[in-house]
């Protein structure tokens, strides 16, 4: 029988991937702090992209998520909020050309600071230090004291966050989103020479935006053309900050994580008895969940039960994450036992993490080819079982950082030391990103993939 969910009963289950405070009365003074603060984002907002995701199960929407691995506290100004936000609109154009349908745009921003590490420690020199839990627990900085935990780090992470949504909401609805200026910058993409070979298909948007305009639905007329709904997503590792954040819905009287839009549990997280589960099944959020190569198809089936036991379409969210050359032996498994399952779920592709790679100068990298590689495996899965793969997830930025080898502009081994900024993992810079949103736009056109017309459970 499933136990009644309150806010703090994830304190009862193992507590893993979180820091332990030194000062526990700090620790419950920032909880207080935070939890008279107001929530980040309201539970309309919330039930809107659920109800945007539930057409993506219906395969008549496409999901795009995307931005930093982590956010940091350094390296925050609006310049960088506007260029990642840009990208996101300029793929999003892409991909709705192709796609032919509504694209949900998800930024990991705005709350994405905490990250699970594969060792609790770091070694430098023959030193040992606990390890980088991303700027809402601890300090990058390879010293003892910027290592400790500190439970003030919450508060900062929540005011930057407010402040990032701030922007992200006048970006999104006082016309800097015009699809006009969107696709005006991915034609200064597609000039360069390197980029030629996208051309074709930016010429194509451009006539289908010229002939909207010549039939009267143009963006003065029609608000949807200027304005655009953004969400915000992270994963919810960091269980004090999430159970601070959680408000009532007043309309619903449901409990909503005011957090983000989208919360996710990451690979390493999603133990289906753990604390990280615990917290997610009691709030109304879409729930995003990774499925890395380990993920055993008794526990994807107990995670569904747990954190959706109404199947209710938008609500959950499956982030596939194997590596080039492996999607085959793990997604058919896990796509078969959700449809038998009956389950309505978003299948969604993240290719950055099982493609992380150490280069031969040293630095944690990702070859773009591998990433389109796994997103091209993916998709033909998809149409192989006849599912629909309803979106993309990437770490990418909207700056000009070397971090991510190949692409048009062909960052190479040498040139990664060059413009590193990551404080986590290695992201697809700005041009890496939008010709990527071509190539998966040449293979959704690809392909025909199975909507929801066909599939009676989804279509319920
Ligand atoms: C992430 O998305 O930043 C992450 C850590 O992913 P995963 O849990 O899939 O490893
Ligand atoms: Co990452």
């Amino acid at each position: 029988m499933t136990v009644a969910w309150e806010r703090s009963g994830w304190r009862r289950k193992p507590r893993i991937q979180m820091p332990d405070y030194r000062d526990p009365g700090r620790v419950s003074a920032v909880e207080r702090e935070l939890n008279a603060l107001p929530p980040l984002v309201f539970a309309g907002e919330v039930r809107n992209l659920r109800s945007h995701l539930a057409k993506v199960c219906e395969g008549k929407a496409f999901l795009l998520q995307g931005g930093d691995c982590a956010e940091s506290f350094s390296e925050f100004n609006a310049d960088a909020i506007r260029d990642t936000f840009r990208v996101l609109l300029q793929m999003a154009v892409v991909l709705t050309y192709s796609a032919k349908c509504p694209v949900v745009k998800v930024g990991r921003m705005a709350g994405q600071f905490a990250k699970p590490r594969s060792a609790a420690t770091e070694s430098q020199d023959g030193v040992e230090l606990p390890s980088y839990r991303g700027d809402i627990i601890n300090g990058i900085e390879f010293n003892e004291n910027a290592r400790l935990p500190d439970p003030d780090r919450m508060l900062r992470a929540y005011t930057q966050a407010a402040a990032t949504l701030n922007l992200l909401r006048a970006f999104s609805q006082g016309g800097y989103a015009d699809i006009h200026h969107v696709h005006s910058w991915t034609l200064g993409f597609t000039e360069a020479k390197e980029a030629e070979k996208y051309r074709g298909l930016a010429a194509r948007i451009t006539d289908a935006l010229d002939f909207m305009e010549a039939a009267g639905i143009d963006a003065d007329r029609v608000g949807r053309l200027k304005r655009v709904d953004f969400y915000t997503s992270h994963e919810a590792l960091l269980l004090e900050y999430e159970e601070a954040l959680c408000r009532i819905d007043s309309t619903s009287g449901k409990p909503i994580a005011g957090s983000g839009h989208l919360i996710w549990i990451g690979d390493r997280t999603r133990q289906p008895d753990g604390a990280h589960v615990e917290f997610c099944r009691g709030v109304q959020n879409p729930i995003g969940i990774k499925c890395g190569p380990s993920l055993e198809v008794s526990d994807l089936l107990s995670l569904l039960e747990s954190l959706n036991p109404g199947n209710l379409p938008g609500k959950i969210v499956l982030i596939s994450r194997f590596g080039r050359g492996k999607v085959a032996n793990h997604l058919p498994r896990l796509v078969r036992a959700v449809e038998r399952q009956g389950a309505s779920v978003v299948w969604c592709c993240d290719p950055m993490h099982g493609n992380t790679v150490k280069s031969d100068s040293g630095y944690k990298t990702r070859r773009f080819d591998s990433v389109l590689a796994e997103v091209r495996e993916y998709f033909s899965i998809h149409a192989a079982e006849g599912t629909y793969p309803g979106g993309v997830h990437f770490e990418m930025t909207g700056k000009d950082v070397t971090e991510c080898t190949g692409g048009i502009r062909d960052v190479s081994d040498e040139d990664l030391h060059d413009r590193y900024h990551t404080a986590c993992d290695p992201r697809l810079n700005s041009s890496q990103a939008l010709e990527l949103a071509f190539l998966v736009s040449e293979e959704l056109s690809k392909h025909q993939f199975s909507r929801s017309s066909d599939n009676p459970v989804a279509a319920a």
